[in-house]
């Protein structure tokens, strides 16, 4: 089975680079299942029912969140209807929506599962004990299971991807926004890597504008944060393959495209 995990897609760019690249992704790599991370989707906080909806029109699967899922009011109309999309399943109890899905490929299934780091992040619930907690559930129904680890540090991201070692196909880290150049399968079969970067602006910082990040740097004075809306865009993905009969992962590849490594067909 092949997996491609398309990172943070931020803002107006990060959809376009989406609509643009996923068909060609798909034609090149032939994944059997599409996931995206979409919640800097909305001008680089949240999503909205409309952009959810484009996602799937334009060939993903399934789409995961993390620290900005409640940036768009928008979120509360739509997100108990959605039934492929998730956030964090550490968030409160009582918080809407789920942190696990199952999708079908042909006759395996698929769990997909999102958790969110805690280091320098909201104090939310454990993400290692609900971990635990949904793997056990995935694993009565399937030995697949791709997770989604949102969070800023690579220690507590390498941290999950060792606890979960051998119980999960893949942990795969997002929300720093910069892709990691450690992508490995751990030594019992779980395909890891700590961030696989966003795709959106190129030329921004993290996606905002740079002006006002800078300024910030300097004066420590509050900014105003803006996505970048226009200029030169990149994708940042990875494919992963696991094996269909024990679920374990065989390889995992990051993908880049911008002007300076460009898409070849
Ligand atoms: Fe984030």
């Amino acid at each position: 089975m092949r997996l491609l995990f398309i990172g943070d897609v931020v803002g107006s760019l990060g959809r376009q680079m989406l609509t643009d690249y996923l068909p060609k992704m798909k034609k090149k790599y032939r994944p059997q299942v599409t996931i995206a991370n979409g919640e800097n989707a909305a001008s680089g906080r949240g999503i909205t029912g409309k952009i959810y909806k484009k996602f799937l029109q334009d060939g993903v699967d399934v789409v995961t969140l993390g620290n900005h899922t409640w940036d768009n009011r928008d979120i509360f109309e739509f997100i108990d209807e959605a039934k492929k999309m998730i956030r964090p399943a550490n968030f409160p109890e009582e918080t809407p929506g789920k942190g696990m899905v199952f999708v079908k490929v042909n006759t395996i299934e698929l769990a997909v599962i999102n958790l969110q780091a805690r280091t320098f992040m909201t104090a939310i619930d454990d993400p290692f004990k609900k971990a635990e907690e949904l793997v056990n559930i995935a694993r009565e129904r399937t030995p697949f299971i791709f997770v989604d680890f949102h969070g800023e540090t690579t220690s507590e991201k390498q941290a999950m991807g060792w606890f979960l070692d051998g119980h999960v196909s893949a942990v795969v880290g997002t929300h720093t926004h910069v892709q990691t150049n450690d992508a490995r399968i751990l030594p019992n079969g779980t395909a890891f890597l700590s961030d696989v970067g966003m795709t959106g602006p190129y030329d921004g910082i993290l996606g905002m504008k740079r002006e006002a990040v800078i300024e910030r740097f300097i004066t420590t004075l509050p900014q105003r944060f803006e996505v970048v809306e226009q200029g030169r865009s990149l994708l940042s993905a990875c494919v992963i393959d696991i094996d269909e009969q024990t679920g374990k992962a065989t390889s995992i590849v990051p993908i880049q495209i911008s002007e300076d490594r460009p898409f070849s067909e």
